[in-house]
């Protein structure tokens, strides 16, 4: 029996249990039908939630925003510099604060530190919409999409390639641990995630049966693959330097036809997004001219292809995101 997460913050999945996780793809499903078929839940009327952003976004604030809405919620947006929090009002005080007026607060930023200090102090709960170290909301709805493709989740094979020590990698390390899915991280052994994580991901993933291997031969990691997924060389708030390393790091690891090919003949391509798979935007041109790189960490071709479930996964984003917000507000 999942445990009633009402009042719990949703800060990284690590604060979970894998029944937790079940109990959220479930009702992720069924809010996803009700949303299809035209049937109102406003059952969070009367509430009013708050959205801090630290940091740029498109899916995650636009699923707060929908989901909140269709929830029956009121729902503020504060972006980067227009609050007084950290620079004239301690995260304690802004926490305390936000608390009183609001039922709920969602923050992304950097430090996972923060966002624990925040739901520390709030009094209502706070979910985590990224941070430096993890981000949690992503892989609720990576899981209903792989699922939703696979029809379970058990025993399949999950690779992420590229920088396997970022946010999302550690989220999902731990996402695949938590429902018996083998986790491989495909990357140069400087990007591995930090050992202490992995023990912690490897202790969970034996209870459910599953395994989690850090591999840098992209033919071993890939062959027999069900998932094969990627995310952007360098995450918000690394420098621009890092670029040029970056790409020599990880251009052996882009996800390509050769990759897909060698993988499962039933594995599908997944991507939080951003990406660039192409030239169409500012920083995809900044690094061809400088670089030569038409795409990164895939391929337009894989991207554009059948087996990619992209546009699928970045829905699933409003559904299960809608599901950890009444779970933890009801
Ligand atoms: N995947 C994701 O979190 O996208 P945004 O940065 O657009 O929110
Ligand atoms: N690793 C990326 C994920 C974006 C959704 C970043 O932090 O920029």
């Amino acid at each position: 029996m999942a445990k009633n997460l009402s009042g719990r913050s949703f800060l990284k999945l690590l604060d979970f249990e894998p029944n937790d996780v079940r109990y959220l793809l479930d009702l992720s499903k069924d809010f996803k039908n009700l949303k299809r078929t035209g049937t109102p839940h406003r059952h969070l009327q009367g509430k009013n939630i708050v959205l801090l952003f630290e940091k740029t976004s498109t899916r995650t604030r636009c699923s707060f925003e929908v989901a909140g809405m269709d929830l029956g919620m009121g729902v503020t947006y504060l972006d980067p510099g227009s609050s007084q929090m950290g620079k004239k009002e301690s995260i304690a005080d802004t926490a305390r604060v936000l608390g009183k007026m609001y039922d709920g607060i969602e923050y992304r930023g950097f430090s996972q530190q923060l966002v624990e200090e925040l739901a520390k102090y709030a009094g209502v709960p706070v979910w985590n919409g990224l941070t430096d170290d993890f981000h949690p909301t992503q892989m609720i709805a990576d899981l209903l999409t792989i699922e939703e493709h696979f029809g379970h989740l058990k025993g399949l094979n999950f690779v992420f390639m590229g920088d396997a020590r970022n946010n999302v990698a550690n989220s999902l390390m731990i996402a695949c641990a938590m429902t018996g899915v083998n986790f491989t991280a495909c990357a140069p052994s400087e990007l591995f995630p930090k050992a202490e994580l992995v023990e912690k991901a490897r202790e969970i993933a034996k209870r459910q049966g599953s395994t989690v291997t850090l591999e840098s031969d992209v033919k071993k990691a890939t062959t027999g693959a069900h998932v094969l997924y990627t995310d952007i060389w360098v995450s918000m708030g690394e420098p621009d330097e890092i670029w040029e390393t970056r790409i020599k790091l990880l251009s052996p690891y882009q996800v390509n036809k050769a990759v897909m090919d060698n993988a499962d003949p039933e594995a599908i391509f997944m991507h939080c997004l951003p990406s660039f798979h192409d030239r169409k935007t500012v920083i995809g041109e900044q690094i061809y001219e400088k670089f030569g790189l038409k795409e990164m960490e895939v391929t337009d071709e894989v991207f554009e292809s059948d087996k990619s479930v992209v546009f699928e996964e970045a829905e699933n984003r409003m559904h299960t995101i809608k599901a950890i917000m009444y779970a933890t507000l009801k």
